[in-house]
């Protein structure tokens, strides 16, 4: 399983962690980013890493079986916004950092099977966890005309959504739309070729995930939930990768500093170096935001 860690160097810069600290993983995917962070703390730190996908969790758990650096190291199969819940449960303190890093890994495009990537033919699902929720082909073949519109403007930002919405209804008048490579061929037929340097499907791709897994609302309850997550001098740090969760991050951090409950550690927006788009062209979207608690 590869997943080359976003924003790595910059990410343990801000959120300094110490030997003995206990931190929390939110989104831990492949555990590039824990990993840094494990050494970092260790030994006699604790590391809670969390995630939805129990795919994705098994694996990057066996792989941490190897890692013994004198660490606690605890997995836990959840959605981060019930981290107030998970620390009761294990028994744990309130944390002294935090990563979020939000989004899909590499491994459910490759990996899942689950229709993140349009290019494959595989089932529309889009859920980091099958235990619940509308599928993206509930989604695509269930909802009203309207509804599908909104939901591809509101979470993919895309100016053609009524067109595509459009095509979506009258192709699955003909027959359902049953996975990701079908939809791709959908939406190209409103478009009758390639529009501009990614691919048509896009934002639409986007939109249903975001909207299948409800990824802003979680992004929103865990902001609430930083002071009570989080130690007095915890560090927050979260990477986002389009402007409709940047915008949530931005806000909700400058709420908690004029309220006296956070001090941004960034001056400016933490953006990749040319060097690191040019190895993983994935980061070149990726912004990040720390906050320190107070
Ligand atoms: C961009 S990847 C993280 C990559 C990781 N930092 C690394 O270095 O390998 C995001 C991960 O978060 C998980 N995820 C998405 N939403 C989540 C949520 N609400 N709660 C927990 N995990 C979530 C996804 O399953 C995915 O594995």
């Amino acid at each position: 399983m590869s997943h080359v860690p976003v924003l790595l160097k910059e990410v343990i810069e801000i959120l300094n962690p110490k030997k003995g600290e206990f931190f929390v993983d939110g989104t831990l995917g492949a555990g590039g980013h824990a990993e840094e962070i494990l050494k970092k703390i260790s030994p006699g730190g604790t590391l809670l890493g969390i995630d939805w996908d129990p795919g994705i969790l098994e694996e990057t758990k066996k792989r941490f079986e190897g890692l013994d650096l004198g660490s606690k190291k605890i997995f836990v199969e959840g959605n981060y916004a019930d981290l107030p819940r998970m620390l009761l449960g294990n028994h744990l303190p309130k944390a002294d950092g935090m990563i979020l890093d939000l989004g899909f890994s590499s491994w459910h495009i490759e990996s899942s099977g689950r229709g993140f990537s349009f290019g494959k033919d595989e089932p529309l699902d889009m859920r980091y966890n099958s235990r619940g929720g509308l599928t993206a082909y509930e989604t695509v073949n269930g909802f009203g005309e309207k509804i599908l519109a909104d939901i591809i403007y509101q979470y993919g930002e895309e100016r053609d959504s009524r067109r595509i919405a459009k095509a979506i209804v009258a192709a699955r008048r003909e027959k359902k739309i049953r996975t990701a490579k079908e939809l791709a061929n959908v939406i190209d037929t409103v478009f009758g070729g390639k529009r501009g340097a990614t691919s048509n499907a896009t934002k639409t791709f986007q939109a249903l995930r975001i909207y299948v897994n409800g990824e802003l609302e979680n992004l929103k309850t865990i902001l609430r939930e930083l002071p009570e997550v989080l130690k007095i001098g915890g560090r927050v740090g979260i990477i986002t990768f389009h402007s409709l969760e940047d915008r949530i991050v931005k806000n909700a951090f400058k709420m908690l500093q004029k309220n006296g409950q956070g001090k941004i550690l960034n001056k400016k927006i933490i953006k990749p170096e040319r060097e690191e788009v040019l190895g993983n062209p994935k980061s070149r979207s990726a912004k990040l935001r720390a906050i320190q608690i107070m």
